[in-house]
C-alpha cells in the first residue's frame, strides 16, 4: 500500500497532487490547441442528435453532481442549450418529462452508482439518447450508456472525489467546445484561445498546488470551527458547493455552500466573528459583486479566507487570509480555484485525526440505494 500511494501519506493527498497529471492524461490524443482540434473518439455516431438536442439532461451523484452544475453553465454559455442538472436519485422517481431523442449526459467516476444508472435505464426506456462521462472502463454505467468519454483519471481510491472530479471537468469542457464548433455557437478566437488556456491548465493547477504549506497554516487556525460556509457566484459557485462537501466529508466540520447573492437569503444570520467563510472570489464577471459579498461579512465579523487570483490588490485589504491561484478564463477556473479548498479539506481533516481516506458511513461507491 505504501507504493500504491507514492511516498504519500494518502491516496487522497496523492490524488490531490496528481492532478496536473490525471488532467493532461485526460487531454492527451484529443486536445491539440495548435491546431485548433478537439478529438472524442468515444463521442461519433450520435454527435449529430447532441448537436440537434433542444436541452441536455445531467444525472449524477455528489461531487460528479457538481461537475454536472459547472457543465450547466459551461454548455449554456458556449452552446446555446438549455440544461438541467439532476440528482439522479432524485430523477428515477419523479416521473421525469422525457421525450424521444432527448439527451442525458450521465456522470460517474465509479460507473457503479445505483440511482446513476436506474436514472440512464429510466431515460432509455423513453427514448433519450445517454452519453456516459465515466472514469471506470467497461463499468455497468460505461456499458449502458449509448455513448461517452472517458476520463482516463486512473484509478480514484481515497473516498472523497478529487482528481476525478478535474478530469470530469475537463472532458465536458472538451466535448461542450467541440460541440459549440460544430453549431457555430462560438466564434473561432474564442474557440482557439480557449484550447490554448486549456492546455496550460495542468501547470496552472501545480502552480496552485504550491499554497499547500500556507494552507495548511491556515488550516490550524480553523480546524476547530464547527461550521463553515463556502461562497461563490457563476462558474465558481459549484466550487462553493464542492469545498463544502469535501470539508464535510473528511472532516465531519458542517459546513455549507451557498451562491454568493443568496447568502442574504439566510445563511447572512449565521455569521459571527466565529463563523469562517471561504469566498472563491477570483477575477472574473462577477468579481465586484463578489468584492461586495466580502464586504457584507466583514461588517458582520466574519472571518474570510479568500481565494483570489494571483496579483489581486484589492481582495487582500478586506480578507483575513487569501489564497492565490493563477488567472485562467472564467470557464476554466473551478479547475484551478477547487485545488486549494481540497486541501484545506485534507488538512483541516487531518490534524481533527480524521481517516482521510475512509471517512466514517462513506462508501466509495453507492451501488445500493
Ligand atoms: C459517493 C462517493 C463520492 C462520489 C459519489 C458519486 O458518495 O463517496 O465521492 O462523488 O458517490 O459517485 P460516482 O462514482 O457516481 O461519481
Amino acid at each position: 500500500e505504501a507504493i500504491e500511494k507514492g511516498g504519500y501519506e494518502h491516496f487522497m493527498l496523492k490524488e490531490i497532487f496528481e492532478q496536473p497529471k490525471s488532467i493532461a492524461d485526460c487531454m492527451r490524443g484529443r486536445l491539440n490547441a495548435s491546431a485548433g482540434e478537439l478529438t472524442l473518439g468515444g463521442i461519433q455516431n450520435y454527435a449529430e442528435a447532441l448537436a440537434q438536442a433542444d436541452r441536455i439532461i445531467i444525472v449524477a451523484c455528489g461531487t460528479s453532481w457538481h461537475a454536472g452544475l459547472v457543465a450547466e453553465y459551461f454548455i449554456e454559455d458556449m452552446c446555446r442549450i438549455p440544461v438541467e442538472v439532476e440528482y439522479a436519485s432524485e430523477f428515477r422517481y419523479r416521473n421525469p418529462v422525457i421525450k424521444e431523442g432527448d439527451i442525458l449526459i450521465a456522470i460517474s467516476q465509479s460507473g457503479e452508482t445505483a440511482d446513476t444508472l436506474a436514472a440512464i435505464e429510466l431515460a432509455k426506456a423513453k427514448g433519450a439518447i445517454v452519453f456516459g462521462i465515466v472514469n471506470t472502463v467497461g463499468s455497468s454505467i460505461a456499458r449502458a450508456t449509448h455513448e461517452g468519454a472517458y476520463l482516463h483519471a486512473g484509478p480514484e481510491i481515497g473516498v472523497a472525489s478529487t482528481k476525478a472530479f478535474t478530469a470530469q471537468l475537463t472532458v465536458l469542457i472538451m466535448v461542450f467546445l467541440k460541440l459549440a464548433k460544430r453549431k457555430g455557437t462560438i466564434a473561432e478566437s474564442r474557440f482557439r484561445e480557449l484550447l490554448i488556456e486549456l492546455e496550460s491548465v495542468p501547470q496552472k493547477v501545480e502552480k496552485a498546488l504550491k499554497s499547500d504549506d500556507q494552507i495548511r497554516e491556515i488550516s490550524e487556525l480553523f480546524k476547530d470551527a464547527h461550521n463553515f460556509l463556502y461562497l461563490g457566484r457563476g462558474y465558481n459557485f459549484p466550487v462553493a458547493l464542492e469545498g463544502a462537501l469535501k470539508l464535510k466529508e473528511i472532516s465531519y466540520i458542517h459546513a455549507e455552500g451557498y451562491p454568493a447573492a443568496e447568502m442574504k437569503h439566510g445563511p447572512i444570520a449565521l455569521i459571527d466573528e466565529n463563523m469562517p467563510v471561504v469566498f472563491i472570489a477570483t477575477r472574473d464577471s462577477s468579481y465586484d459583486k463578489i468584492v461586495s459579498n466580502i464586504q457584507e461579512v466583514k461588517s458582520r465579523k466574519g472571518k474570510v479566507i479568500a481565494i483570489v487570483t494571483e496579483g489581486d490588490v484589492l481582495i487582500p485589504k478586506m480578507a483575513d487570509f487569501v489564497i492565490e491561484v493563477p488567472a485562467t478564463h472564467e470557464a476554466l477556473m473551478p479547475l484551478v480555484s477547487v485545488i486549494p479548498l481540497q486541501l484545506l479539506s485534507y488538512h483541516i481533516a487531518l490534524m481533527r485525526g480524521c481517516n482521510v481516506d475512509q471517512p466514517r458511513n462513506l462508501a466509495k461507491s453507492v451501488t445500493v440505494e
